[in-house]
């Protein structure tokens, strides 16, 4: 992690767009009696419409930006992901759904691929918060896909009852706002956002008999956590679960993020909680640094969403780490057929497999789970490896 001392100064303009949303987030910090849960100041950061890091002009993904996802560093992850939706899309029929679709790069990856394995969805749907975002997406889906662009369209909301196929999310849940709490020994103490000079500061407060409270105090007793001992929790999860459970009839909910299960998560290692912030390649861990210009993400507890999952009355059919998801639907196949005629092009490939693979990379780091409601078929993905046993 780097210290802000080292990171890049921003232009004047970039810092005008974070002055008025520290100004925004300071006028509802007065008007909320001289504080905020950090989840508000996390949520109005990332998506305050105009100002915040989603929602503002910024370029984010990709070498140029701030963070690089896998869709980001190779073709092959969308391509290995289509193998995976295809098998469900053949067993259920229907649509596929994407959430957070960031540039369209996986949206374009997949939508392709699915077209030479011939088995297109019905329609490809993107619930996108980010009206930026959208517009991206927009460009690159009619760039690169024209002859596919009638079969995308963006939803405002989730789809109605009856949905039948996939619906999918690469690094979302990190992007949720989260809460952040501390554990004193006794009780659970809550995070909060408070003014402080030109900028905030964190207050942590008693939050006795809530469910937040509730929730980390089982948790210290099953896990022995220390006096002093930090972390998140997502309290966006469970009721993002539900609303996509209460429309799936038939089909895979696939979730890919970096994460750990619980027992990980509350490693005596991670006593400082995992929230961390991108700003063009630096990760560190200041969430008052710059204000919009920068993202704000904390880990996946998939132990929590498993437990979401299955309260929503879906099954947990498969949870792997990225390594195992994409080479069980045939990573190296993919990047064999590559070469040998195109020896340039190979050896691009094999680089951006192994970033996609090594457990130094991401390939350990991140995990795929696949919730299930009325579906038989074998999903590809999740034979490999089963780590079930770990949520
Ligand atoms: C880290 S980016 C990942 C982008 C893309 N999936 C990728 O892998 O490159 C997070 C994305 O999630 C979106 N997002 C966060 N919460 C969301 C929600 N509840 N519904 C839809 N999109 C959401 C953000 O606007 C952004 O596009």
């Amino acid at each position: 992690m780097h210290g802000t001392t080292e990171l890049p100064v921003p232009t004047p303009a970039e810092q005008q767009l974070s002055d008025a949303l520290v100004s925004a987030i300071r006028a509802e910090i007065a008007a909320a009696g001289g504080a905020i849960p950090f989840s508000r100041y996390m949520e109005m950061c990332l998506y305050t419409p105009g100002l915040g890091y989603y929602s503002a002009g910024q370029r984010k993904f990709g070498a140029g930006g701030d963070f690089v996802t896998a869709p980001e560093i190779s073709p092959l992850f969308g391509r290995c992901v289509a193998r995976s939706c295809a098998a469900v899309l053949e067993a259920t029929g229907g649509s596929l759904l994407e959430f957070g679709a960031g540039s369209g790069r996986l949206a374009a990856d997949l939508l392709g691929e699915l077209a030479v394995l011939d088995c297109l969805p019905d329609s490809y749907l993107i619930l996108e918060r980010s009206a930026e975002l959208r517009q991206r997406q927009q460009h690159t889906l009619q760039r690169e896909l024209p002859q596919l662009a009638d079969r995308v369209s963006w939803l405002d909301t989730l789809p109605g009852p009856g949905y039948r196929g996939v619906v999918l999310a690469n690094e979302v849940l990190d992007a949720m706002a989260c809460e952040r709490w501390r554990w004193n020994g006794e009780r659970v103490e809550q995070y909060f956002v408070v003014p402080d000079g030109p900028g905030f500061a964190w207050q942590a407060r008693t939050c006795a008999g809530s469910e937040l409270a509730t929730t980390i105090e089982g948790y210290a007793r099953q896990y022995g956590l220390d006096r002093g001992y930090i972390s998140e929790v997502n309290p966006a999860i469970t009721p993002w679960l539900r609303s996509i459970a209460e429309c799936l009839e038939a089909g895979l909910v696939l979730l890919i993020d970096y994460g750990y299960p619980r027992r990980e998560y509350l490693h005596p290692q991670r006593a400082n909680g995992t929230l961390q912030c991108h700003y063009r390649q630096r990760v560190h861990d200041d969430v008052f640094y710059c204000p919009g210009l920068q993202d704000i993400t904390a880990h996946v507890d998939f132990t929590a969403v498993a437990e979401a999952a299955t309260a929503a009355d879906l099954q947990v059919a498969g949870y792997t780490t990225q390594a195992h998801f994409l080479l069980d639907c045939g990573l190296d196949r993919l990047l064999q057929s590559a070469g040998p005629a195109d020896e340039v092009g190979y050896l691009q490939q094999a680089q951006q497999a192994k970033t996609l693979i090594l457990p130094g990379e991401m390939g350990e780091r991140f995990h795929c789970i696949g919730l299930t409601r009325g579906l038989d078929a074998e999903i590809p993905g999740f034979r490999m490896h089963d780590m079930r046993g770990r949520l």
